[in-house]
């Protein structure tokens, strides 16, 4: 698992840069790409593996999302922000056993602004899809109606204030 940390620091530098402007996107919600500026270095949270979309997710928070876990707070606090980074999935060429992220697909974060967000218990949905052709992204969805989803499936995870992931320990 260190290893894969490891990995995983350098690769996050490498594979999430985005041009100036796809940094004043922003989702129906309001939310803007921007506010997650250097979230390139933020710390890592846990992996997943969804089996349906053969797809590997990165989950990053910032130092409030971070601490909170640390912590072991039932809640968010104000300000927490949590990325999930998403990648199609390739052979590593040197040793082909071993699979790895390929393409970065898409980029999306969740926010706790309880004043903002009062209907989805606080918390702010925002995604970015990345043309791989181009490396340029696009906002999600045209209207708040397709972010209703994002809460609606969150709900499931209601006891853990609407997050599925978990901290995973490193040691
Ligand atoms: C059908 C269920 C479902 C929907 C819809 C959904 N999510 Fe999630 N989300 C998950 C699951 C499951 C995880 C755990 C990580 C994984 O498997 O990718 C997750 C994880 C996340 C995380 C990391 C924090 C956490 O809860 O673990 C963020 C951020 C996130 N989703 C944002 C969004 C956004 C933005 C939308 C809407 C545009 C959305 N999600 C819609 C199921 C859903």
């Amino acid at each position: 698992m260190r290893n894969a940390v490891f990995a995983l620091s350098s690769l996050l530098i490498v594979g999430t840069v985005s041009s100036a402007d796809d940094w004043d996107l922003t989702a129906p919600t309001g939310l803007k790409f921007g506010l997650i500026k250097g979230y390139e270095n933020w710390h890592v949270v846990a992996t997943h593996y969804r089996t349906d979309k053969n797809e590997l997710r990165y989950i990053i928070g910032n130092d409030k999302a971070v601490e909170a876990y640390r912590k072991g707070m039932k809640k968010f606090p104000e300000g927490a922000i949590l990325v999930k980074i998403g990648y199609s999935l390739k052979k590593n060429p040197a040793f082909p056993k071993s699979v790895e992220p390929d393409v970065l697909q898409r980029v999306e974060y969740m926010i706790k602004d309880s004043k903002r967000f009062k209907e989805s218990a606080g918390w702010g949905f925002a995604r970015f899809v990345r043309d791989p052709k181009t490396g340029k992204y696009k906002v999600f969805g045209k209207s708040a109606k397709d972010y209703a989803q994002c809460f609606a499936c969150h709900k499931l995870v209601e006891k853990k204030d609407f997050v599925f992931t978990d901290y995973v320990r490193r040691k």
